[in-house]
């Protein structure tokens, strides 16, 4: 049997710009539509934006826009930030498009035929001033809530559908089908709504009122309300009925949701499905809140959204999902901040991974001549090959943030399995097996990179380049040991995830140059004289006022000063440095770091977790060459 695999994501609401909430259900998504692809399934990945009603039409008048204009502008700003973010989705629907208006038309046609759905009036608490209802839990005594004034109980007319009727066939469905909602806990949740009557779902709005909707077919003075149109961009996208997509895809339909709009995908859908004689979806995934610095659901009303689009332009995309994946329990509600990410940045990414590349390029260059050794049996680190076994079923059961980390803890052994062989030790006695260490590590990077391609596409794609492996995988690759050939590795290739100021040090750095052969380092007298390097006296120094890693440093060069920033934090305190005479790079362009602009480097020497400075002895004045 073919495999197939169809994900979606909600249809994001265009009155605000996306936000890092979004951003983690679409990433999931993506996650999730990439690892089935790998894994050879036949895959479609589907996402959005609902366009319609109310709130977006407030907004369009709001903005001084006609409500189309607005609505291609902000959807415009969800596409930018998906592809920001690497998301491949096969399909982006509107709900203001045709393909979209049709099916929508045609199932409530279907269902208004069928007697499930009868006129009926409204009655509820209305602001003249906003136009709109509100619930006796909005108001602010008996006012609204925006203009301090009363409001009124006004009725208008509605079209109902008859969800009640269907209350029991689902809560029967929920209970033969023990996986429709995931995590078990918001099943629960709904089996408990469900246990008292639902009542009937108003699912239209006086065009006069609301003209921006879809008109009911058989009644041009009412347009469609939110949900019901909707909810059915998940078929409608699909071509539904009669594209043969819809009928691959949609019995294997895995809708991906925030806990917010549980009981719209866990009651109305699901009755709507029924009454439209269409098929139920396969699962409904429920994540849990993005939680803001306050603590509380990360939201635009609220005022406390973490930028994707800043973060993504800092950090870089892979790094980013990679936090949100690794991150958040799925299911979960989750603090999230900028720190936490750089934290996982540092620890994860910089030490952990992007150490383990640099040093086995490295070590490839010095002890194998830059080359993949012969393939040899894995000994412990064979282990790898059954991660993607393990894998596949976490990744069925959500367990996004475990499947990581066991990835993660395979890369440390591959770290530390490189600590306790100490191949430069090895390569003195026993080149060969010098060689055949690396070639396991080098087995054991291939496939942690193919195993995290997932989460990280783009840098596990330039992990594999740096190998000189190759760049397209599949998954079944990595559950056999010793596909990576005796090839070259290319000369260069830059630090995967460079620590400081991430994104200018991604440019610069050229690891294979300085780490390549004998004829490949040497440089001349002539470019070596380029450089110019200087005794410095550190005058005066303290903490950079963004960045925990760094030092702001005064260096008097004699008859100059100089500003530097170094990120040597974490090794020395401001107060120890004053005093000490150290080396300048006194000819280096200036770069801004975090806002504070470096005028040369000082040079330190490190290992692993160590860090020291380099300092001149004796009396030497500041300002001196170093030569
Ligand atoms: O509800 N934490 O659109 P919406 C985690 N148009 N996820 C969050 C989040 C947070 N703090 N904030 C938002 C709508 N999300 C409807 C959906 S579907 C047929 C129609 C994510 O723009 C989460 O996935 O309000 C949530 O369900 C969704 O954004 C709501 O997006
Ligand atoms: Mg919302």
């Amino acid at each position: 049997m073919e495999k197939v695999f169809y994900i979606t994501t909600p249809i994001y609401y265009v009155n605000a710009e996306p936000h890092l909430g979004h951003a983690y259900t679409t990433v999931v998504a993506d996650f999730l539509a990439r690892w089935h692809r790998l894994d050879g399934y036949r895959t479609f990945f589907l996402t959005g934006t609902d366009e319609h009603g109310e709130t977006v039409y407030r907004a369009a008048q709001k903005a001084g826009e006609e409500p189309q204009a607005f609505v291609d502008r902000v959807s415009q700003r969800f596409r930018k930030a998906w592809e920001l973010l690497g998301i491949a989705y096969d399909d982006f629907i509107r709900t203001t498009e045709e393909r979209h208006k049709r099916v929508v038309q045609r199932v409530l046609q279907r269902v208004y035929e069928a007697g499930d759905i009868y006129y009926g009036e409204y009655e509820g608490l209305y602001c003249v001033s906003c136009e709109r209802f509100y619930t006796e839990k909005e108001l602010e005594g008996d006012l609204c809530p925006i203009h301090g004034r009363p409001v009124e109980r006004r009725r208008e007319g509605n079209y109902f559908f008859r969800m009640e009727k269907y209350r029991e066939w689902l809560i029967d469905y929920l209970q033969t089908h023990p996986d429709l909602i995931r995590p078990e806990g918001y099943r629960n949740e709904v089996l408990s709504m469900l246990s008292e009557p639902i009542g009937d779902l108003s699912i239209s709005r006086p065009k006069a009122r609301v003209p921006w909707g879809i008109p009911l077919p058989w009644d041009e003075a009412h347009v469609t309300y939110v949900w019901f149109d909707a909810l059915l961009n998940y078929v409608s996208a699909l071509g539904y009925p009669d594209d043969p997509r819809y009928a691959t895809f949609w019995p294997q339909a895995w809708h991906l949701i925030g806990k917010d709009i549980l009981k719209p995908h866990a009651v109305f859908w699901p009755t709507m499905l029924k009454a439209a004689g269409i098929p139920m979806y396969r699962h409904l995934n429920v994540g849990g809140f993005l939680l803001g610095p306050d603590g509380r659901k990360m939201s635009k009303t609220l005022g406390n959204v973490v930028d994707p689009f800043a973060l993504t332009e800092k950090y870089g995309r892979d790094a980013v999902r990679y936090y949100l994946l690794r991150e958040i329990p799925y299911g979960q509600d989750t603090p999230v901040s900028e720190e936490a990410l750089r934290a996982r940045y540092e620890a994860d990414l910089a030490d952990d991974l992007g150490n383990l590349l640099q040093r086995t390029r490295a070590m490839l260059f010095r002890f194998a001549e830059g080359r993949i050794p012969e393939p040899v049996p894995g000994e412990e680190l064979e282990e790898g090959t059954r991660l993607a076994g393990r894998l596949r079923g976490l990744v069925r059961d959500l367990r996004f943030h475990v499947a990581l980390e066991e990835v993660m803890a395979y890369v440390k052994a591959l770290n530390r399995y490189i600590n306790e062989k100490r191949p430069w030790e090895l390569f003195k006695e026993d080149p060969g097996e010098a060689r055949a260490v690396l070639y396991r590590v080098v087995e054991g990077l291939r496939i942690a990179s193919i195993l995290l391609t997932p989460a990280m596409p783009d840098k596990m794609a330039e992990l594999r380049r740096a190998l000189g492996l190759r760049e397209e995988v599949r998954l079944e690759e990595a559950e056999r040991w010793g596909l990576a050939e005796p090839l070259p590795l290319p000369q260069e290739a830059g630090v995967l995830f460079p620590k400081e100021a991430p994104r200018e040090a991604a440019k610069g750095s050229r690891e294979g140059q300085t780490e390549g052969t004998k004829e490949d380092r040497s440089i001349s007298i002539e470019d070596f004289a380029k450089v110019e390097l200087r005794v410095a006296e550190v005058v005066a120094a303290e903490k950079h006022p963004n960045a925990d890693r760094l030092l702001v440093l005064r260096l008097s060069l004699g008859n100059e000063e100089r500003t530097v920033v170094s990120g040597i934090a974490r090794w020395y305190r401001p107060e120890e440095l004053v005093g000490k005479k150290v080396v300048l790079v006194a000819n280096l362009k200036p770069a801004k770091l975090r806002g504070v602009e470096s005028q040369g480097m000082i040079l330190a020497a490190s290992e692993g977790d160590k860090l020291a400075l380099v300092t001149v002895e004796g009396d030497i004045p500041p300002g001196a060459l170093v030569k």
